[in-house]
């Protein structure tokens, strides 16, 4: 049989060097792009000692259409993971027109050259931020949407040009909407970008646990939650490509009984919620390190409580997290590792 072509934009590092890995052990060829812009290419040689070849990898920015136009007609491609676009939501406050103009206008220029040639199979990665704060957790996919920053409003905007291009151009389009992507691949050879300082909950616990940084700040203790810190659903990097791949078998089933173009949108985390103050615990148990904390004030943009109801994902794409907490943080803790 011949190997369907898959292109994967945005993949270094994280989430998309995850999906290099599924997809590939899957049976898929790859072809991968990104414009390095949070990124290196060290990413290429780590996932190299997990699948044994070298990814076709091409330096591009989505922005660029002569040089995207030319890789779809080198490849033919049978669709398209897509992952590239600038994600901090901090930053999306401060530079509201860099993250529009990366976020919008790569996915415009990448949806339009699709269209030209035809590729109409897409999975995009959106985000639980598209979800309005007036909504109560557990969020279901039919819950109200809304942004509270210019990130969350790139994520809005392209779920919304993708299913006008289901509806008009028969594009066959499946949004997944990520709650809190967290560790690592069990090879230790890749996870979170390892520079600078981390955004995110879990890469700061680690910096924490390997002393890179003194003690973890916790932001806020005075939540209506179980410990009064925040908390959120987070879900195994490795589960969510897994969730990838089923969604890509949808669109093949989708494909050759719908002629005219669909969207599907699923939710993708556990239903299940941990504190940052359980995650801390977590961490200490797992990799048996004390991990110091200190309590500072909220963060601007933060809310209380942000958790799922997978029970679509599960029903329609038949699968489910499997892998524990624990497992996640030790399979995180073996890039430190590697990397200290
Ligand atoms: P990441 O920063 O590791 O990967 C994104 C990649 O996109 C980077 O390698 C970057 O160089 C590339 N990129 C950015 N703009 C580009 C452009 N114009 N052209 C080409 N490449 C470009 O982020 P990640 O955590 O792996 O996230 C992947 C996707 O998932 C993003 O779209 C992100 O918004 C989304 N997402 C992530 C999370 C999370 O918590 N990590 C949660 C929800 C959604
Ligand atoms: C988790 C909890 C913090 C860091 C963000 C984006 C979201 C999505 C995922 C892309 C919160 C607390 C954190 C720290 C802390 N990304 N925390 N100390 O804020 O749920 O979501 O990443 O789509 O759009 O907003 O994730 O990991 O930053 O925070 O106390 O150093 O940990 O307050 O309660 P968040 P996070």
């Amino acid at each position: 049989m011949i190997k369907k072509t898959i292109l994967i934009t945005g993949w270094v590092w994280y989430i998309g060097s995850h999906a290099v890995v599924a997809f590939y052990e899957a049976g898929y060829e790859i072809v991968i792009v990104d414009n390095l812009v949070n990124s290196s290419t060290d990413a290429l040689s780590n996932i190299e000692k997990i699948i044994w070849i070298k990814p076709i990898f091409h330096e591009v920015d989505l922005r660029d259409r002569d040089w995207l136009e030319k890789l779809f007609k080198t490849y033919d491609f049978h669709g398209v993971i897509h992952f590239a676009g600038l994600k901090a939501v901090w930053e999306s406050c401060e530079k509201p027109i860099l993250y529009y103009d990366n976020n919008i206008n790569g996915s415009i220029v990448l949806f339009d050259i699709m269209d030209k040639y035809e590729v109409k199979n897409i999975i995009f990665s959106s985000s639980a931020t598209v979800y309005s704060i007036k909504n109560e957790s557990p969020l279901d996919e039919q819950g109200e949407l809304d942004s509270i920053n210019p990130y969350g409003y790139t994520k809005l905007i392209t779920e919304y040009m993708l299913r006008g291009l289901a509806e008009n151009k028969w594009f066959n389009v499946i949004l997944l909407r990520y709650f809190n992507p967290i560790w690592a691949h069990k090879s230790g050879y890749i996870w979170e970008k390892p520079d600078g300082i981390p955004n995110n909950l879990l890469p700061y616990i680690l910096d924490v646990a390997s002393m890179k940084r003194k003690s973890v700040w916790i932001f806020g203790n005075d939540y209506d939650t179980i410990d009064g810190t925040g908390v959120r659903d987070y879900i195994h990097v490795v589960d969510l490509v897994d969730w990838h791949l089923k969604a890509y078998e949808l669109i093949i089933k989708e494909e050759l009984w719908i002629s005219n173009g669909f969207c599907e949108v699923f939710n993708l985390g556990t239903g299940k919620w941990t504190s940052v103050l359980e995650m801390i615990k977590m961490s200490e148990n797992a990799i048996e390190r004390p991990i110091p904390y200190e309590i500072l004030s909220r963060r601007k943009w933060d809310i209380a409580t942000c958790y799922c109801n997978p029970a679509k994902a599960k029903k329609v794409l038949g699968w489910e997290a499997k892998l524990s907490v624990k497992e996640g943080i030790k399979d995180s803790w073996k890039f430190c590792g590697i990397y200290k």
